[in-house]
């Protein structure tokens, strides 16, 4: 069977994107330093597909049409044009099998997923591969997207995502084949792009964050939506995807990276990496 062997929690801010291209060298050195050194724990554990819970802002879905959560089903996945032009990002590879695979188990077990064969992807989900494998000519890993409305109310609780995480643990459990699967939930930290408390950043509740999704994911999931937008700022609601992937986790983890430096842009960037491999570690 596929075994689900780490999670990692990151921030999608496009500036961390830029900071994470290069060699570290510059400005961008502070964040370098503290963001690089999960890269050669990824690359040791030589994965070959990641789950990737992200949001779209309104890059490839609308407001007009947005899923409150949607799975990719195809074979690649194209950088969304944000209004910009796409990143200058490798196409996303995808793995239509472990995708089907995660819809047959996941909806029955009752979390109505919309089906996406067709899908660009913006900066929510390419970012978080530029900070974990820089920028090759081919991204490393397959990429199953799973899609979490943050950006329209009402959004998901944290409770809510927790449950799907547990139920896509799951699934990828009775995965035939012995792939080595990650998963990664995107967003955050704290941080607010609009209205009176623009900039805000809550470097307390980040920093209770990080250390409660690795032991604690209980005291997080009994968060309301209205809890994460007071902390965390209306954008830093975007948290709860790292509910998804601690959900998808067992209870047997260890903490292996957890960086935090602010700001990057207007928000405070945050990294975790959890090891999933239990008393086989
Ligand atoms: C920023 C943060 C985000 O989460 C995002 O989606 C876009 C921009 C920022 O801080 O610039
Ligand atoms: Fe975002």
């Amino acid at each position: 069977m596929a075994e689900l062997i780490a999670g990692v929690g990151v921030s999608h801010i496009p500036a961390l994107g830029v900071a994470m291209e290069g060699d570290g060298s510059g400005p961008a050195a502070v964040v370098h330093e503290k963001f690089a050194p999960v890269r050669q724990w990824v690359r040791d554990l030589e994965l070959d597909t990641v789950i990737v819970i992200y949001n779209d802002h309104a890059s490839a879905f609308s407001l007009e049409l947005l899923p409150t959560f949607a799975i990719g089903a195809a074979e690649s996945y194209a950088p969304a044009d944000e209004g910009y032009g796409a990143r200058d990002v490798p196409v996303v590879r995808g793995d239509a099998n472990l995708s089907w695979h995660l819809i047959d188990s996941v909806i029955p077990a009752g979390f109505d997923l919309a089906v996406a064969q067709k899908l660009d992807v913006d900066h929510g989900l390419t970012v978080p591969l530029t900070v974990l494998f820089g920028s090759p000519d081919e991204w490393p890993v397959t990429v199953v997207p799973i899609e979490v409305n943050v950006v329209q109310q009402p959004t998901p609780s944290a409770q809510r995502c927790f449950d799907l995480g547990r139920a896509i643990g799951r699934a990828v459990a009775s995965y035939p084949g012995g792939s080595r699967i990650g998963i990664v939930g995107t967003g955050g930290m704290s941080h607010q792009l609009q209205g009176r408390r623009a900039g805000h950043i809550n470097t307390v509740f980040d920093q209770m964050f990080l250390s409660a999704i690795v032991d604690k994911p209980q005291a997080l999931t009994e968060l309301t939506n209205t809890d994460y937008i007071r902390e965390a700022g209306s954008e830093g609601a975007e948290l709860v995807m790292w509910l998804v992937m601690r959900g998808a986790l067992g209870d047997d983890v260890s903490c292996v990276h957890s960086g935090y430096h602010v700001p990057v842009s207007n928000t405070a960037a945050g990294l975790v990496a959890i090891d999933n491999r239990g008393s086989s570690r």
